[in-house]
């Protein structure tokens, strides 16, 4: 039976449970500048519990069919913040603390004929709700603002990232395909989800730095001198300074660094060797690799896919780590369509 009083008084709702109608009713009345329901039926008041929103419960302890605590464990199974005070009869026994504590009822008094001690029980609780739901609000209005912050970092990296690989033709689309290799290996070895996405992130932007290398460097017809081939393998560290500013690309600061690595330890920035290279490097470096030599260069046309598959063969234990070539290849032989259509669309695009 619902006993609802209709005014609409102070900003809370309070929900009582008690099987005498009687109780209900006082309670009503001490309570009435609250929005007051009353229940006599426990089962009645879960459903309503379920769907709407209650500041505050106030719940006989002793009750049938269900004992106040059996209704606060129903409960807690839905709603782990509702602010639960149990009352107990004058000659009850109240649950023992140990259960008061498991379920994580706020507090328990007394029915008296005067209510004064549940009254300020009330209020106090009614206060914690008021400052949680501050708390909460203010939480919110942080997170927001993180978030927003986080994507407006992340689109300016993502400009420059885009900047990059649109410098020339022959590196057009070159990070998302890095990203979509890396993937498939990623998934070929089992990595974890939460790695997963810094491995996506981190192969999209493994080359940014290249955005402090002068076009001319980049696009430079021919080969290379001694000192521009110095200049450009300067874009690890590059890149790894430019996201340094921003916490939410310290995962992938790895990565950029390292993407350059060789297992045999004759690689650049570092010359880190076999597994001390991390991990994610030594997926974007076999991707980064495959893109490299399936695209077409200034001073060189493309690779076939058997010789580009045959040199990453040929490069294990040396340049790559053996394990991820392994994983690669077999990624490769699943996927075949898929990456053959990725690597012929890269030469419609650059050709438009
Ligand atoms: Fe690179
Ligand atoms: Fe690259």
């Amino acid at each position: 039976m619902r006993l609802k009083d209709t005014v609409k008084k102070e900003d809370f709702k309070i929900m009582a449970i008690d099987d005498e109608p009687d109780i209900i009713a006082s309670l009503g009345l001490y309570l009435n500048k609250y929005d007051f329901v009353g229940y006599t039926n426990p089962m009645e008041a879960l459903e309503v519990l379920k769907t709407e929103h209650f500041d505050l419960l106030l719940l006989d302890f002793l009750m049938t069919p269900l004992h106040g605590d059996q209704v606060v464990e129903e409960i807690r199974k839905f709603n782990s913040s509702l602010y639960i005070l149990l009352l107990t009869g004058h000659k009850d026994l109240a649950p023992p603390l140990e259960t008061i504590k498991r379920l994580d009822i706020q507090g328990y008094c007394e029915k008296s004929s005067n209510f004064d001690q549940m009254i300020l029980l009330v209020e106090s609780g009614l206060k914690s709700v008021s400052q949680m739901r501050i708390i909460n609000d203010i939480n919110q209005k942080l997170e927001t603002a993180y978030s927003d912050l986080k994507n407006a970092y992340r689109g300016t990296v993502e400009s420059l990232r885009l900047a990059v690989d649109a410098k020339d033709s022959y590196t057009k689309n070159h990070s998302d395909r890095v990203a979509l290799y890396s993937k498939l290996i990623g998934e070929q070895i089992g990595l974890p989800e939460d790695e997963m996405q810094t491995l996506y992130d981190g192969a999209l932007f493994h080359d940014i730095g290249k955005i402090g290398i002068p076009d001319a460097i980049l696009q430079k017809p021919g080969k290379l001198t001694d000192d521009e081939y110095d200049d450009i393998k300067n874009h690890p560290s590059i890149g790894a300074k430019i996201i340094a500013p921003a916490k939410i690309f310290d995962p992938i600061i790895p990565i950029v660094k390292h993407h350059h690595e060789r297992y045999d330890g004759r690689g650049y920035p570092s010359g880190l060797k076999g597994e001390d290279i991390p991990l994610l490097a030594r997926i974007v470096t076999v991707a980064d690799s495959f893109d490299a030599m399936t695209s077409d260069r200034s001073y060189r046309p493309r690779f076939t896919l058997e010789k580009a598959l045959d040199e990453l063969e040929n490069g294990k234990g040396t340049q790559f780590d053996p394990d991820l070539v392994d994983a690669f290849l077999i990624a490769f032989r699943n996927n075949k369509d898929y990456i053959e259509s990725e690597i012929s669309s890269k030469f419609v695009t650059a050709t438009l």
